[in-house]
């Protein structure tokens, strides 16, 4: 089953007096469960494509369906829900919160969600903390751990609400060779343990052996898939 259908996906940004065409007709099917791998130039449109997806940018023209709703139809409340309960976001700057500790973090999705009792959250969390290598880290905040711990923590925050989908857009540009790959073997985990269907952009050609799918971006269209 494809848990994403993209069809004629295009993206334009106005600037200045001009037009940026950053998409120009995409067409992508997703697999669910599986994990895919996004590759091209810089300015080819990984990052737009990914925030299309996630609901955080909006198509200029085409169609856009997610776990079989089509998203360009939608309210904002409707893709505020979709946002917080279908996918988790993955960045290359971490974007955690400096002021919470490691289990802090990775509750506050679920915190927004409302719907669990605070023991079943920290009960979540400290489950989620773990599968993350992070067990004797819990207490420490983010400007105490490494670039690749402050990542594990994203990855656990990203999946704690159990999402159908988890989008990364370079995860490992700001790591190491060595704590980048670890990074994507842990992703390629999850993507086994939690089922979660994963989706991350790379310039990293040592990491494009993680995915399982190929997607080749050049000028705003799929060169290959
Ligand atoms: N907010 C914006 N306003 C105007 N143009 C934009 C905006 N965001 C992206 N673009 C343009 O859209 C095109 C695609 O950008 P995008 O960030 O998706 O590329 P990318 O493949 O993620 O690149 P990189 O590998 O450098 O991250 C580029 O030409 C970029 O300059
Ligand atoms: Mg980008």
């Amino acid at each position: 089953m494809n848990i994403i259908e993209i069809k004629g996906l295009k993206k334009d940004y106005p600037l200045g007096t001009t037009t940026v065409h950053a998409l120009r007709g995409i067409d992508l099917s997703i697999k669910e469960g599986d994990l895919y791998g996004i590759v091209g130039p810089s300015g080819s449109g990984k990052t737009t494509l990914l925030n299309v997806i996630g609901c955080i940018d909006f198509a200029t023209e085409g169609s856009v369906t997610v776990g079989g709703q089509e998203i360009t139809s939608l309210s904002d409340r409707e893709i505020t829900d979709i946002r917080l309960h279908k996918i988790g976001f993955i960045f290359q700057t971490f974007n955690l919160i400096p002021v919470l500790d490691v289990l802090e973090n990775i509750e506050f999705p679920l915190l927004l969600m409302k719907n669990q009792s605070r023991s079943e959250i920290r009960a979540r969390a400290e489950k989620l903390a773990e599968e993350v290598g992070l067990k004797e880290f819990v207490s420490h905040r983010p400007a105490e751990l490494s670039g690749g711990q402050r990542q594990r923590v994203a990855i656990a925050r990203a999946l704690v609400t159990n999402p159908d989908i988890v989008l990364a857009d370079e995860p490992t540009a700001n790591l190491d060779s060595v704590t980048g790959e670890q990074i994507l073997e842990l992703m390629r985990e999850m993507n086994r343990v939690e089922k979660t269907t994963f989706i991350f952009s790379t310039h990293d050609q040592n990491i494009l052996k993680y995915a399982n799918h190929l997607v080749k971006i050049k000028d705003g269209l799929v060169a290959e898939q």
